[in-house]
């Protein structure tokens, strides 16, 4: 970027993560918003989220000594300094002229990972440049192989350190998006997918059938795994046996995601789904999990309940669209903190001692 990053003050008032979701909706516009904020079908799933989160209940523990508390963990060989990342998400340009790039420097100021979306609005090298944290990429398998291994070589060389395969949205319907007629403003584009073949639906073929003729299989995965020396991780498990599958496939991690919502509807929150899939996992592999993380507290159950870390969709987004590269870094920061209170009120000085123990199970 030559350009310097636009300056835009952290607005009075935002002691939260939920309140930047106010403050990006009035200055977002109705287009974004739409496709930001908006789910699947009747947003159940979307709304199950957080509600998932809400359902659970802690323990406060007393009088643990916190002398030597911390938040760092080792991830697929990498030292981070806390478990809360950035999940991929595409176009940033919607929300901010300086896109991912200010994502990725919000996120380097709070040495957060991010894991940056193919469909990201500038290129995967600028935005790589940013990093402080060595970022992660994320990538649909595209219907050209040979263009989705070409995309491949290309994180590599900038310097990405996993590769992220989003599995579960090979199509989706958003009532809202359609209500709104979403569409890319001039000038935002997944500048790095130009020139990669779309599918194209088959004469008489259904729309939804058609579509889907050239995405990923497992044989895909399997493929991938061959062909690339990064840590592969695959988004969007909800049931074990998908998550045993992806193992054997030879997946060295695996996100339980239901895409925010985003794609089948009435599936239930990601924080449901944990407990089973990281039974099924047994620690074979790293587990992560996203969907409705907003406070610290959420983080911290995620780990109750079995993910090494979390990934942090929409307020990322959010606090984009507020302030630039310093909304991003607020956000991040503000989680981090309420992470560190929650560990100091159920008496869990480190990660590793956050466990089902904080989880309150009843009277
Ligand atoms: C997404 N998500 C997503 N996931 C992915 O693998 N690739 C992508 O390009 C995108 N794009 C995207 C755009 C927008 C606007 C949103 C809101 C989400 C899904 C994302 O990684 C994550 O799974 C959810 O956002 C997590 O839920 P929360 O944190 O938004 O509740
Ligand atoms: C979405 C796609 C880009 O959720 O993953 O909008």
């Amino acid at each position: 970027m030559s350009a310097p990053l636009a300056f835009t003050p952290i607005p009075d008032g935002i002691v939260c993560v939920p309140d930047y979701e106010q403050a990006a909706r009035e200055r977002m516009g109705e287009n974004a918003w739409a496709y930001v904020g908006g789910g699947a079908g009747d947003e159940l799933t979307l709304r199950e989220n957080r509600a998932g989160f809400d359902r659970l209940r802690l323990n406060a523990r007393v009088l643990v000594p916190m002398g030597a508390a911390h938040t760092r963990l080792r991830l697929l060989g990498q030292d981070l300094e806390h478990p809360i990342l950035v999940a991929p998400s595409a176009f940033h340009r919607l929300v901010h002229p300086d896109g991912e790039a200010a994502t990725m420097l919000g996120a380097s100021a709070t040495r957060s990972c991010m894991v940056v979306s193919a469909q990201a609005s500038l290129p995967i090298e600028a935005i790589a440049a940013q990093a402080s944290v060595r970022p992660w990429f994320q990538l649909y398998i595209q219907p050209d192989r040979g263009f989705t291994l070409a995309l491949v070589r290309r994180a590599e060389a900038a310097g990405y350190v996993a590769l992220v395969v989003t599995v579960d949205a090979p199509i989706s319907l958003r009532n809202r998006e359609q209500r709104v007629g979403f569409r890319l403003p001039p000038g935002v584009e997944a500048v790095n997918l130009r020139g990669a073949a779309q599918p194209t639906v088959p004469e008489g073929a259904s729309e939804i059938f058609g579509a889907v003729q050239a995405t990923a299989g497992w044989e895909d995965i399997a493929a991938l795994r061959a062909a690339t020396r990064l840590p592969l991780l695959l988004k969007g498990i909800m049931v074990p046996e998908d998550a045993e599958r992806a193992i054997a496939e030879g997946a060295d991690g695996i996100i339980v995601s239901n895409h925010g919502g985003r794609v089948l509807d009435t599936q239930p929150a990601a924080i449901d789904a944990l407990p089973a899939i990281a039974r099924q996992v047994a620690g074979r592999v790293p587990v992560l999990l996203d969907g409705g993380i907003r406070r610290g507290t959420d983080v911290l159950k995620a780990r109750a309940l079995g993910a090494q870390a979390v990934l942090v969709g929409r307020p990322v987004l959010h606090g984009l669209a507020v302030a630039g590269a310093m909304g991003v870094a607020h956000v991040l920061k503000l989680l981090r903190t309420e992470l560190e209170a929650a560990m100091v009120q159920t008496g869990c000085p480190t990660l590793d001692a956050i466990g089902p123990q904080v989880i309150w199970r009843g009277p």
